[in-house]
């Protein structure tokens, strides 16, 4: 057993999910309707019509699954906060009952000396502020102002760890460019739009969050290494651009007050400077960022306004089932990347995982997922380097607790370290996951 791959002590090992891809009952105890519940119901928007409704019934089996936290050893639990629930309107009235469930979660989390670390903002935006214009409204920093304060209110005191919003730029590109997300729309100048509102949604949120908390608090963003496809200058120019839109959109303004240069050749003016005002608002002190890290992307020059960038489909690579390459030297080089960019600013990685199918159960009631468990072992081993190289690694979650509704793959692709039988409910411990336990019981000297 080697003792290099140790992790520094009080490391965070944790498992992360989000409201709508586990708890089901998306209207229980007066919540209201969120985008993706309405989006689900579009025809032909999720595989096979699937939806959240049920999902993995963690609204109800709550309890049930914090054991299985505590079977793994975690010490650390990341999962969102459903605005809806609190907020049925997503302004004004503040729903109790729902903030019931997650003071319940919270209060059993630290009970089992498992550190709860909510976000506040995973993709469920309620209906009601949909039909107001949603994300693209510019009073939806203060209706996210108003919720967070309403959560910091009832919670801050007790939960050492916040996040605001998760993957900003998966909201405005995929929700608001492409249409493969909720709310489904297909419009550049939505998407600057949008990205400009969630940068002072989320600044807002701190602001609250510093009148009320002696907390920390931060952003949680996906970063991927992007490759030129070739030598060629299109190419190389292609994944500049890539890197300017998907990498530094948002964590480039959180930390400067300004939009990464060359942004606005790509979503034009809409992109226009902060004022003075909103530049403070934005650049709110953090005190950590979450990485989301699964892939890195080989990208060459294409057609589609307004990146004119596409992916190249891994091939002749090892991939998982979504076809992301599997590439753990891209997490060492993402951490690395943005201390180089930021400087040492405490990181966690917020969502590491691997989509693969899964076999039944074996007769001892394990499944066996070996692809799953090598890529964990690959990427921890990965961000064990990036601390080696001088970066404030504090953390890694895995994605995900449980197998749950993977967006617009609906339940056809697994990411859990435990299975989820959905005619059932049950739940069933992966190969990964005793891994993963033994892993932190080991502070990954086991690696
Ligand atoms: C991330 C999302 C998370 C999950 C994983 C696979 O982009 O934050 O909800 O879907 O991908």
């Amino acid at each position: 057993m080697s003792t290099s791959s140790r992790f520094p002590d009080g490391f965070l090992w944790g498992a992360a999910t989000s409201a709508y891809q586990i708890e089901g009952s998306p209207l229980a105890d007066g919540a209201g309707p969120n985008i993706w519940h309405r989006f689900s119901r579009v025809r032909g928007a999720i595989e096979n019509g699937d939806t959240g409704d049920v999902a993995c019934d963690h609204y109800r089996r709550w309890a049930e699954d914090v054991g299985l936290m505590r079977e793994l050893g975690l010490t650390a639990y990341r999962f969102s906060i459903a605005w809806a629930r609190v907020m049925p309107e997503g302004r004004g009235a503040v729903n109790s009952k729902g903030l019931d469930f997650y003071a319940r979660l919270v209060d059993r989390l630290l009970e089992f000396g498992i550190q709860p670390a909510p976000t506040l903002y995973h993709w469920d935006l309620p209906a009601a502020l949909d039909d107001r214009g949603g994300w693209t409204n510019p009073d939806v920093a203060s209706w996210f102002q108003d919720y967070a304060h309403a959560v910091f209110e009832r919670l801050a005191d007790r939960v050492p760890m916040w996040a605001t919003l998760n993957e900003p730029i998966l909201i405005s590109d995929a929700g608001y460019l492409k249409g493969i997300h909720a709310p489904g729309h297909r419009s550049v100048a939505e998407a600057a739009a949008v990205a400009r509102h969630l940068l002072l949604a989320h600044g807002a949120a701190v602001e609250a969050f510093r009148g009320i908390a002696k907390r920390k608090i931060g952003l949680v963003v996906n970063l991927e290494p992007r490759e030129p496809a070739s030598p060629a200058a299109e190419d190389a120019e292609a994944a500049r651009r890539a890197d300017i839109y998907f990498n530094q959109q948002y964590i480039h303004p959180v930390f400067t007050g300004r939009w990464p240069e060359g942004l606005s050749e790509i979503l034009g003016e809409a992109c226009r400077d902060f004022t003075s005002a909103e530049r403070e608002r934005v650049s709110q002190p953090l005190d950590w960022i979450g990485v989301n890290y699964y892939s890195r992307r080989v990208t060459s020059r294409g057609p589609d306004a307004p990146l004119h960038a596409q992916d190249v489909p891994a091939s002749g690579v090892a991939a998982t089932d979504l076809g992301w390459e599997i590439y753990p030297q891209g997490l060492t080089d993402t951490l690395v990347m943005v201390t180089e960019r930021y400087g040492k600013v405490p990181l966690y990685v917020t969502e590491n995982g691997a989509a693969f199918d899964d076999p039944e159960p074996s007769r001892v009631g394990l499944i066996e997922d070996p692809r799953r468990a090598a890529y964990l072992r690959d990427h921890l081993r990965a961000a064990h380097r990036a601390i080696e190289r001088g970066v404030d690694l504090r953390g890694y979650f895995a994605w995900s607790l449980l197998d749950n509704f993977e967006w617009q793959n609906g339940y056809s692709k697994r990411f859990g370290l435990i299975g989820v039988d959905y005619a059932t409910q049950k739940r069933t411990m992966k190969q990964s996951g005793r891994f993963y336990r033994e892993v932190i019981q080991t502070q990954g000297a086991s690696l």
